[in-house]
């Protein structure tokens, strides 16, 4: 167990940290072999399973990073986040909450069996499919760049540059994805989508394929610990009424039919995609004084070997690693 930080010099901690990091990581990228990458977009399976990296920033600044720390990579899933932040950033958290419920599903994240056999009033939460291809159809705008433009201007905001989409994935997955036609077609027959569903699929296809890094991710997580506020300008950059809530989601719902097992035995709100990438966000906690990020973090991991639920397998083992080993857990 590291402790006695406390009075340690920042330039200390972060090589005394960098040191366990390094060891951890390359202790978990073992466990990439029992992962597999995503093969259902074609684009996805030349990913590189034996890649692993961390990036932690802390809301105070500090940084540590180790592994395959500069590959960037789509966020998938990620990205359904930042849609629901803008959706209720543009049309108010009520009227969102009207349109997509907060519940978890504890079923796959493409599931379309359960909005039919349960006769839902809404998708159940923002984070599964059928969720956020109804909050992409929410975001105003008529056309996918439209609605795509408020998501990057926040995400500009947040990292300090524009990011990119990678059209190799997108047309990828626009030309493979099936299932989410599917399940876009059952959402356009019970009325649930607001714009047309050509536009509401190119959405949700193109913010999929929105490229980032890891340490990019660690820093919107930073942000989102710290209620939405740039750690360096004070800036509010997303209200923190709206912070609350996508933290809450991405604690019941970010890691989908594991979500329950990633609260119990990690502890802390994450949102994963299907390209192995996950978002953790550390709020700041108020015991242990002596353990390293006691004022909140937010951790970007990447590695492309998948679990059975489409979330990053040796990822979710350093991340769970790292929770005990600094008592990162929220509760
Ligand atoms: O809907 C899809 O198939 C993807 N573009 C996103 C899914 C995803 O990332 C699931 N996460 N683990």
């Amino acid at each position: 167990m590291v402790q006695g930080i406390a009075n340690w010099n920042t330039e200390q901690t972060e090589e005394w940290l960098q040191g366990y990091v390094d060891d951890w990581v390359a202790f978990f990228r073992k466990h990439t072999n029992e992962g597999k990458v995503a093969s259902y977009i074609p684009e996805l399976k030349k990913a590189n399973p034996d890649q692993l990296g961390i990036s932690i920033v802390g809301t105070n600044g500090m940084k540590i990073q180790s592994g395959d720390t500069s590959i960037p990579f789509t966020i998938q899933s990620i990205s359904k986040v930042f849609s629901f932040i803008v959706a209720c950033m543009e049309r108010g958290v009520s009227y969102m909450l009207d349109r997509v419920d907060v519940e978890p599903t504890g079923e796959a994240f493409n599931s379309i069996m359960h909005l039919e056999m349960r006769q839902v009033k809404k998708p159940f939460n923002p984070l599964v499919n059928a969720g956020a291809i109804t909050v992409s159809s929410i975001l105003e705008g008529n056309t996918s760049d439209e609605k795509l433009e408020p998501i990057f201007e926040l995400l500009e905001k947040l990292l300090h540059y524009r990011p990119a989409i990678d059209v190799d994935v997108y047309e990828s997955e626009r030309d493979s994805s099936m299932r989410n036609r599917a399940i876009g077609y059952y959402l356009l027959e019970t009325g649930f989508l607001e714009s047309d569903l050509n536009s509401t699929l190119e959405t949700y296809f193109k913010q999929c394929s929105i490229e980032l890094t890891i340490e990019d991710i660690a820093r919107i997580g930073t942000t989102l610990a710290n209620d939405g506020r740039d750690i360096e300008t004070d800036e509010e950059i997303i209200p923190r009424p709206i912070a609350r809530i996508a933290k809450a989601l991405m604690l019941t719902c970010g890691m989908y039919d594991a979500s329950g097992k990633f609260a119990t035995y990690v502890g802390i709100p994450a949102k994963s995609g299907v390209s192995g990438g996950i978002m953790a966000v550390v709020p700041p906690r108020v015991r242990s004084e002596d353990m390293p990020f006691i004022e909140g973090c937010g951790i970007g991991v990447f590695g492309p070997a998948l679990d059975k639920q489409g979330n990053s397998i040796a990822g979710i083992r350093l991340l769970k690693h790292i929770a005990r080993q600094w008592d990162l857990s929220i509760f």
